[in-house]
């Protein structure tokens, strides 16, 4: 079956609840043990003392360990990029974060992509260095040779522990080949040292883009956009196959930043439509991108759907390879600068002026000083994050109606 006929029911057994039909919330900090024997042999497999048994599962124990909602939001998070494991955690920063703290020794260098999103730009270029990791960075447009050749002109080649790369890129949509990414990681891998490859898929969601299938080894969420998709609930996942996992799940009981009973059973409820909410937003994106494009005060728009083999040859070739659609995420430029910008972020009726994306209602933000105000301002420039761009999450909304608000917005440019 299909993972939208199975976010209904996968992994429940309504007779382990009273027969209710949908997942309780289980707020409960901490778990009855049938024996203490029980509880010992629990806490042995959590804790990797001994590895588990044909048949055993992990019992429950504390809800920083595991908790039902958590258990069956992850088995269900799995279907879609067909993972081995996830993890759910209660932001997409602590996701993100997570992982590079656990992939990351101090020494080590991590390669990464640009541009990235703010609060993963600020984490990776200003908090990692502090505990002594060096950061080489490549830029959409940069071949695998040139990137190979940046990362050994670092000196610290044999330190390359971790690729992390943000593909569509927020928020200019550019996108980086994952599978070109993967074939750095093998080239930079030893016998014993495999260098991973971490992708974040927020802006694809995980109906739109799969990147385990193109090689990489962890896939990241900021689970507060499409897969949550209701503006309500920060949260974040990570997957990858078994073994990775452990790893992060390891981490995230020490950290303690796993996601909640109340934000699991939040996520399980999002699930149930997260494919009728992706569909009709790249549809209703679609629509919108078609009007921007030939609005007279409209610059330039940045739209997966507006890439084609003659205007961008290498981009086209990656978005055919990678992405299943061209999204619900559009920025464009207006012609003029940030006042021009204000005036029709300021006029907007029908969509929120708010930060944040993938949800059932249309946002939209600026990102040069809001979302990315903290990004070094000559990277913002060269890759065109400037006054002039406004960045637009697409919902759910009849799109004659965002559209009509758009241009009763962009109107107000003129006046
Ligand atoms: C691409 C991307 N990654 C990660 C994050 C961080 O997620 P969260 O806000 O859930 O911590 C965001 C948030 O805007 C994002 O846009």
């Amino acid at each position: 079956m299909k993972p939208e006929s199975l976010m209904m029911s996968y992994g429940y057994k309504p007779e382990l609840s009273e027969g209710a039909v949908k997942c309780p919330i289980f707020q409960t900090s901490t778990f009855v043990f049938k024996s203490a024997e029980e509880g010992k042999a629990f806490f042995e497999v959590a804790y990797g003392l001994r590895s588990q048994k044909e048949g055993e599962e992990l019992g429950l124990i504390y809800s920083r360990i595991n908790n039902p909602d958590l258990e069956i939001l992850e088995n269900r998070l799995t279907l879609w990029d067909e993972a081995e494991d996830c993890a759910v955690f209660e932001s997409g920063m602590a996701a993100i974060t997570t992982v590079l703290l656990e992939f990351l020794k101090p020494g080590d260098l991590l390669l990464i992509s640009n541009p990235l999103y703010g609060g993963s730009d600020h984490f990776i270029k200003k908090v990692l260095p502090q505990f002594g990791i060096t950061i080489a960075q490549f830029k959409v447009g940069q071949s695998k040779e040139d990137i190979i050749d940046l990362v050994q002109k670092t000196g610290k080649a044999d330190r390359l522990s971790l690729i992390y790369i943000e593909t569509p890129a927020n928020p200019t949509n550019d996108l980086i080949d994952i599978g070109a990414s993967k074939e750095i990681a093998k080239y930079f891998s030893k016998p014993d040292k495999e260098v991973y490859l971490t992708v974040d898929n927020t802006y694809m969601g995980p109906i739109w883009q799969h990147p385990l299938k193109h090689g990489a080894d962890l896939v990241l969420y900021s689970a507060t956009k499409y897969i949550g998709g209701h503006s309500d609930v920060i949260a974040g996942a990570c997957l990858g196959s078994k073994p990775l996992m452990k790893r992060v799940k390891t981490l995230r009981t020490f950290l303690g930043n796993m996601a909640s009973p109340h934000t699991g059973w939040l996520l399980l409820r999002s699930l149930e439509t997260l494919k009728v909410r992706m569909d009709a937003q790249a549809f209703n994106a679609q629509k919108v991108a078609e009007f921007l494009n030939q609005h007279p005060s409209v610059e330039k728009v940045y739209y997966l759907g507006n890439l084609t083999a003659e205007n961008n040859p290498v981009q086209y070739k990656i978005r055919k390879k990678q992405c299943l659609t061209n999204g619900g995420m559009i920025s464009f430029d207006v012609k003029g600068g940030e006042k021009e910008a204000f005036k029709v972020l300021n006029a907007l009726k029908l969509i929120k002026l708010a930060v944040s994306l993938g949800s059932t209602e249309s946002l939209a933000e600026h990102p040069y000083t809001m979302t990315h105000a903290d990004v070094d301002p000559t990277l913002k420039k060269e890759f065109s994050i400037t006054e002039k761009m406004i960045r637009l999450s697409i919902g759910v909304e009849y799109y004659e109606d965002i559209i009509q608000d758009i241009k009763q917005a962009l109107d107000t440019i003129k006046e």
